[in-house]
């Protein structure tokens, strides 16, 4: 591995403040470090003792960790509990009219959802899918707008212990489709339309056309939810409608208890080959994970409102939309639609109206945000805000300094969280009442979390230099496998030639600065980072690939203003390269197609083409060149094994 040399030069460090400290989950540097003691100690008991707090069993484990088949971890292996149960049952007797669900819609409609509607709600749909003979084990796309209906979806099937896989709205019916297939998804669970900015997008069309594409035989169901109430194509041998099927349906549903390791969901994420991977998780570790970080890290308390604004479709709106916070009792915001309509000020407004204590959201948006109206925060009564919190990508210092000023009034702290799909939860994040804060740093693991820089051999490497990120111990809300492809699961997070298949892989590369901090510097695998949302270079080079005029293609990220990186894509042509007029509109073809095949996260926004592309002698495509190129940086690199060395000038220049 490369040893990349950081180029950020923060220094600034931000204590928390005394007020803050005092009033917090972990309320100091002491007790942060004593908490990580105690998990040094014996990181199993520390485990044990959290899961018996914090989770309803239905019979308690009396296995705290199963390591026979590592990297198979099984955790709290003979408890039994239902997740859905310990979200929404737990708090009927205590708390059942407090608000679970602020929901505002893109037009601006508030509802508000109670624990007790919320459970009725529920079971019902719960019950209504039992109707439809989906039982425990089945796996169930929801394919939905981000609206309390998905929430209800992911419960239900929770309840049932039947396994979800949400795709995300804005996926093509290709990449739906892929996702149904490697489920083997008895139904797909979606609505007419999802309104965003005003603009109405087909759902229920895009789910038709996914099961009509090949081998989705096993869907015998999909389900639809009117949005709108637009015309949409009808199978009544297929599809039924949502309120229909929970109409006059019974709110008793006894949740199916499950085994700890029962999988709960999964969730499809880019890898650097062309296939998406269905990450699997857990019931109780998984349900742990999210309730302990919102203790720590959220620093939760129970008169918090509570906003996260990441979609269902994506792991963060999992374990802070629709788990994490329904399992703590806690009310929380939803939204409909987008941060700028019907003006750039919609977010601060949501703050303002719904007194949101806490603020969840990712750096892309902060960008777009500091973009369309740096200023704009100034008009609304942000005070009821007391934390700010980050994820997705590392947050740039720039943006960071303005979120704290602009949006947290120099009072809130920001937590910057750094996770993945497959972690279930925080890994690396400040406790706000402990950790000073440094912009652009994640700070220190969580307690219990193991996390380390390494190299190849597995040694961690001196501070200050780059490495590999790794986490040393098992944790419960590890991934635990890849549905359907162990194999997978294990060349992916514990190859053999890091330190030999020990330590779980991030595939980020990090480095430790003097204090200890964790600074996170990029992926260490083809993957790109587009606006938060992780993208396979392999999956758009596949795409490209797919069209009938293209010869071959290699993807690039390029760093982007807004969105973090934007995918440069340098595409070889069956036919003669094209110039000017026919590069730009094979260009946007192409373009288009990407969008119809993955869906819009995934459009490049340049598209070079040339004769050849830049290989070794062996064959093999040369990234770090094309990065370069794609910079518009002059090529200081070795490009003596480069067997076609005039290629490069013809990359050089955008196409068109
Ligand atoms: C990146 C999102 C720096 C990282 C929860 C990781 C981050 C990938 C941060 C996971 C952060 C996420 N600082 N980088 N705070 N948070 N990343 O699976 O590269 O969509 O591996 O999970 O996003 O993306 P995923």
């Amino acid at each position: 591995m490369p040893t990349i040399e950081s180029v950020l030069h923060e220094t600034r460090v931000f204590p928390p403040a005394t007020a803050f400290a005092s009033q917090s989950n972990i309320p100091s540097m002491q007790a942060y470090q004593a908490l990580c003691a105690e998990a040094e100690q014996d990181f199993r008991k520390f485990w044990a003792e959290r899961a018996n707090a914090h989770i309803l069993w239905h019979r308690p484990f009396t296995q705290i960790l199963n390591d026979q088949e590592a990297p198979f971890y099984q955790w709290f292996t003979d408890g039994v509990l239902n997740v859905s149960y310990n979200c929404l049952d737990r708090h009927l007797a205590t708390q059942a009219d407090k608000v679970a669900i602020i929901f505002e819609s893109d037009d601006g409609q508030v509802t508000r959802s109670t624990y007790r509607d919320l459970h009725r709600r529920v079971c019902q749909f719960a019950n209504a899918l039992k109707a439809q003979n989906i039982r425990k084990g089945d796996r169930v796309v929801i394919y939905m707008p981000m609206r309390i209906e998905a929430v209800i979806a992911m419960q239900a099937c929770a309840r049932l212990g039947v396994i979800h896989s949400v795709v995300f709205g804005g996926f093509s019916a290709k990449s739906l489709h892929e996702r149904i297939v490697d489920a083997g998804a008895v139904a797909v669970i979606t609505a007419d339309e999802q309104v965003r900015g005003g603009k109405h997008h087909p759902l229920k069309a895009t789910v038709d056309e996914a099961i009509g594409i090949s081998d989705t035989a096993t869907v015998r169901r999909t389900i639809v939810f009117q949005r709108t109430g637009a015309s949409v194509p009808f199978d009544p041998a297929r599809d039924v409608w949502w309120d229909e099927i929970t109409r006059d349906i019974s709110a008793d549903c006894e949740p199916e208890w499950v085994a700890a390791e029962h999988p709960l969901f999964t969730l499809y994420t880019s890898g650097s080959t062309g296939k998406p991977k269905g990450v699997q998780h857990s019931s109780a570790g998984y349900l742990l994970g999210t309730m302990i970080s919102m203790q720590w890290i959220f620093d939760y308390h129970p008169n918090d409102i509570f906003w996260c604004t990441a979609d269902v479709g994506w792991i963060t709106g999992h374990s802070y939309v629709a788990y994490g916070p329904l399992a703590l009792g806690a009310t929380q915001v939803i939204y409909e639609g987008i941060p700028t309509h019907p003006h750039p000020g919609r977010f601060w407004e949501i703050i303002q109206k719904h007194r949101v204590t806490t603020f969840y959201t990712a750096p892309t948006a902060i960008r777009s945000l500091i973009k369309s109206g740096a200023d704009l925060p100034d008009q609304y009564d942000l005070s009821s805000l007391r934390l700010l919190g980050s994820v997705g990508e590392p947050i740039n210092p720039e943006a960071w300094i303005w979120f704290y000023q602009k949006i947290g009034r120099s009072r809130c702290p920001i937590v910057d969280t750094w996770w993945q799909t497959e972690t279930g939860c925080h890994m690396i994040a400040p406790a706000p009442g402990a950790v000073a804060l440094k912009p652009g740093s994640c700070t220190f693991p969580l307690p219990g979390i193991f996390a380390a820089v390494v190299d190849e051999a597995g040694h961690d490497v001196e501070q200050g230099k780059g490495g590999f990120l790794v986490i040393k111990k098992p944790f419960p809300s590890q991934i635990r496998t890849l549905w359907g492809d162990p194999e997978r699961f294990k060349r992916t997070y514990f190859p053999e030639d890091i330190a030999g298949g020990q330590y779980y892989l991030a595939g980020d590369s990090a480095y430790r600065d003097a204090d200890g901090y964790f600074w996170i510097m990029g992926r260490i695998d083809d993957v790109l980072n587009v606006s938060g949302h992780r993208l396979g270079t392999m999956e758009i080079e596949s795409a490209l690939v797919a069209h009938p005029l293209v010869a071959e293609a290699a993807v690039v990220g390029k760093p982007h203003p807004v969105k973090g990186e934007a995918v440069t894509a340098f595409v070889v042509l069956k036919g003669p390269r094209p110039q000017g007029e026919a590069a730009a509109q094979i260009s946007d073809t192409l373009r288009e197609w990407v969008t119809k095949e993955i869906g819009p996260i995934a459009k490049p926004d340049e598209i070079r083409f040339g004769e050849n592309l830049p290989k070794t002698r062996s064959g093999k495509i040369m990234r770090r060149l094309l990065r370069a190129l794609a910079k518009g940086e002059e090529i200081t690199q070795d490009i003596s094994t480069l067997e076609n060395p005039a290629i490069l000038e013809q990359l050089k220049q955008p196409s068109a």
